[in-house]
Formats: structure tokens, sequence, C-alpha cells
């Protein structure tokens, strides 16, 4: 499965098997988080027993409290750690669906549960359930491209097709509050219209993007 394909599969899972992700993935997982730990400077974790980082009321009602595993998205405190947070995480979500894995990113949790490691001046900015869904999610109701995009001049297909792949970003509670915008000079800029942990979707729409356009910002 290419990445793309990912995009197109993956829906958000909040109800989970109680199976365990097999350690031959696990080891696949850690694997890729060590190398976008690296390029992105950050320090995702994976936690394989989830624990009770989903406990909250609102949690076990959305069935979250299933997730057997969690990945914890921590890195030392900067301007721009929510953005490189859902810029780094998505290519792991996307990763995890290619292995066959579902996934939910969840603002809410309980944060005093988490085994995550916080070392001094690091912050903890969301979590990620993991593991495998008792169904692989549903389609869910979007804005369109031209809600979400504006080109100055010709909207190239590449642009097309980047708006679409964002189109299909998660975002939290489906908010999808950006703007794409496509100057003269072919230059892309993301515009966050606020909203609640709007950067971390900042991020993760430029992820998706990049994948769909097949071109880097
Ligand atoms: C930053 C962020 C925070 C989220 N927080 C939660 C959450 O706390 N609980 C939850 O059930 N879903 C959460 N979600 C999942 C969104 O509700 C979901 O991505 C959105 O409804 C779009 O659906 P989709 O992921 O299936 O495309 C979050 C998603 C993002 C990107």
């Amino acid at each position: 499965m290419t990445d793309l394909e990912a995009i197109y599969e993956r829906h958000s899972v909040r109800q989970y098997k109680p199976d365990r992700i097999e350690e031959d993935k696990v080891k696949e997982l850690k694997s890729k988080i060590d190398e976008l730990n690296l390029e992105g400077d950050l320090h995702l974790q994976l936690i394989e027993d989830a624990g009770k980082t989903y406990n909250r009321l609102i949690n076990r009602a959305s069935g979250l409290g299933s997730a057997p595993s969690v990945i914890a998205c921590v890195g030392k405190d900067s301007e721009d750690l929510d953005r490189r947070v859902g810029y780094y995480g998505e290519k792991l979500v996307l990763f995890a669906q290619t292995l066959g894995l579902n996934t939910c990113w969840t603002g809410t949790f309980n944060r005093k549960n988490t085994e995550a490691d916080i070392p001094e001046g690091y912050r903890l900015v969301i979590c990620i359930a993991i593991g495998y869904g008792k169904d692989g999610g549903r389609v869910r109701k979007s804005k369109n491209a031209s809600q979400v995009s504006e080109a100055a001049g010709e909207r190239p297909e590449w642009f097309d097709k980047g708006v679409e792949a964002a189109l299909l970003a998660p975002t939290a509670i489906n908010q999808q509050k950006f703007m794409i915008r496509l100057g003269v000079d072919d230059k892309v800029e993301f515009i966050d219209k606020g909203g609640v942990l709007s950067q971390v979707d900042i991020g993760i729409v430029k992820c998706h993007y990049e994948i769909g356009s097949g071109r880097l910002v």
C-alpha cells in the first residue's frame, strides 16, 4: 500500500479489538518512530500498553478506552512543536495504516495516566490511539476544495491533487479550519483559521497535501 492509498483507506477508529500489536510490527513502528524523531527533532513514543490513558468518561463513551496501545507525541517545547507533531505524527499514522493497523488522534486523554517520558523543557502535545480496529472506520462529511483552497492564477493538476488529499486529513472535531493558498510563483501556503489544536491540524494537512501533490512544500 502506498502512502496515497493509505490516505484513502484511513479513517479514525475508536473501537478496538483486544489484540496486542505483534512483535514484528512493534519493531517496524519503533524503527519508523526513530527515523521520524530524527527528521523532525521529536520524541514520539510507542507505549505498548495504553493502560489508563483513555479512562476519561468521554473516551470510554466513544470506545477509545479499548485502544490497546498509544503513541505519545512529545517534543522539546517550541513555537512550531504542534505543527511538527502533526506533520510527522501523520506520517506515522499512514505508516501504521500500511501495516494494517488503525489509529485515532486524540486531544482528549488522561494526561496524568500516560507513561510517556517527558524530559524537562519537553511537552506532551497529543496522543494517538493505535491497534486493530473492530472495523476500519467510515467516510465522514467533508468540506469541498473551494472551501479550503484558493489560487492566484491557474490551478495546476498537482495542486488539485494535493488539496484532495488534504481534505482527507484528520482534523480535531473534523473542523477543517485551514486554507491552502497557491501563489503566482507556485508557492504554497497553509493558513490556520483557528480552532482547537489547529496547529496540529495544519501539520497533518501539509503531510497529506505533499503526498497528494507529489511536491514538498
Ligand atoms: C488534532 C486532533 C485531535 C483529535 N482529538 C480527538 C479526540 O479527542 N477524540 C476523538 O474521538 N477524536 C479525535 N480526533 C479525531 C477527529 O475527530 C477526526 O479526525 C475527524 O472527525 C475526521 O474524521 P477522520 O479522521 O475519520 O477522517 C482528533 C483529530 C485530530 C486531528
